[in-house]
């Protein structure tokens, strides 16, 4: 990945920017055959210490994208156009290798999503200690007692057998609930969790995201929280941002966007959950599938106005032209000419 606007933040610029995380103006292309499209257009939001955020939006909407750029962790095709991601005061983006490294893990943390950030060929216990004893003084013996209690916390109980045991010999929940362990291990202040519930039983997922609430009321730990499920988000977000086709079109508090979401894109993927149930949305999600009529629009073609109206029912004359991001009742932002007259 490369930085296009590498500059180092001015003292004015990183006092604006003291609070505890602020994503400003975000956009991310991808290069395919020596052409390129933007997965991520100009986004911006921002978390408080402690935080619960929720991505949410469905497949290829640019959740993995935004949230993969915070630790330089995308690709070579993937560049970074415009942005900054600004961590307690520091542009993330602008963070030296040897800075990034002692952020990564310690104070920021990623659950990659199918859990493939786990190493095949390490035993699972070590990958989990390891990442402790990167960023804190500890006796192995200590660290040890670490894994043990945080293996315990995400239902991992025979620690002797699971933490010697390599990536392959584990289930998928098993795996998953690994990558979690090594991701919270250091207590970071900032967890972005891509789909961390997306391949376990349902019994495993209600105990990651226990396990994450705790971490935040014990340890004040923020989260990202990235889905395609509004459910996942329900009773855990405090917030809901909604992405489509790469950009941000609602958000605000998870109360009010979950039951009155404005876009007519967020009141579709509400009424999807509502008419499918729970297995029938892992699959369509599986199969990359949608149950919103119509499909998201080419990234390569990106026409001017409102990315969602081809599929909306509500479309008007206007929505040929760019919607912005607008204020409505004082609490959610909404990208829709529906609101722009509020
Ligand atoms: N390495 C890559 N090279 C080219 N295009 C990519 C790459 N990774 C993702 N994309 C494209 O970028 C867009 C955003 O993808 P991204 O993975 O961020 O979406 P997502 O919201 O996380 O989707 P999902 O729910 O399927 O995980 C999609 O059009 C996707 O096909
Ligand atoms: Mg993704």
């Amino acid at each position: 990945m490369s930085v296009s606007t590498a500059t180092t933040a001015s003292r004015d610029e990183t006092e604006c920017h003291a609070s505890f995380l602020t994503v400003e103006d975000l956009t991310v292309e991808y290069r395919v055959n020596s052409r390129s499209f933007r997965a991520v257009d100009g986004v911006s939001f921002g978390i408080d210490a402690g935080e619960i955020v929720g991505l949410l939006g469905e497949s290829g909407c640019g959740k993995t994208t935004t949230a993969l750029s915070a630790l330089r962790l995308l690709p070579g095709t993937a560049r970074v156009v415009s942005g900054r991601w600004y961590f307690r005061g520091r542009d993330l983006l602008n963070l030296t290798e040897a800075q990034l490294r002692e952020v990564r893990g310690a104070e920021v943390s990623v659950i990659f999503q199918d859990s493939s950030g786990l190493n095949p060929v390490m035993r699972t216990g070590t990958q989990v200690i390891e990442v402790l004893r990167a960023h804190r003084n500890l006796s192995l013996q200590e660290a040890r007692g670490r894994a043990q209690s945080i293996f315990e916390s995400l239902g991992l109980i025979e620690f002797d057998r699971i933490s010697n045991a390599y990536p392959h010999q584990l289930s998928g929940g098993q795996r998953q609930r690994i990558a979690i362990a090594q991701a919270l291990i250091c207590q970071p202040s900032l967890v972005i969790a891509d789909e961390p519930t997306a391949h376990v039983d349902v019994d495993t997922a209600a105990e990651i995201l226990t396990c994450m609430k705790n971490m935040r009321e014990k340890h004040r730990v923020s989260f990202i929280l990235i889905s395609h499920d509004p459910e996942t988000l329900a009773g855990l977000a405090d917030r809901i941002i909604v992405m489509y086709a790469g950009q941000v079109v609602e958000q605000g508090p998870a109360k009010d966007v979950l039951s009155n979401p404005l876009h007519p894109y967020t009141q579709a993927l509400l009424q999807c959950t509502l008419d499918q149930p729970a297995a029938n949305r892992a699959i369509r999600e599986k199969k990359r599938f949608s149950f919103i009529p119509g499909s998201t629009p080419d990234p390569f073609r990106i026409l001017p106005g409102c990315r969602f109206s081809p599929r909306c029912a509500e479309r008007m004359p206007i929505c040929d032209s760019d919607p912005a991001l607008v204020e409505h009742a004082g609490r959610q932002w909404v990208r829709c000419f529906k609101y722009e007259a509020d």
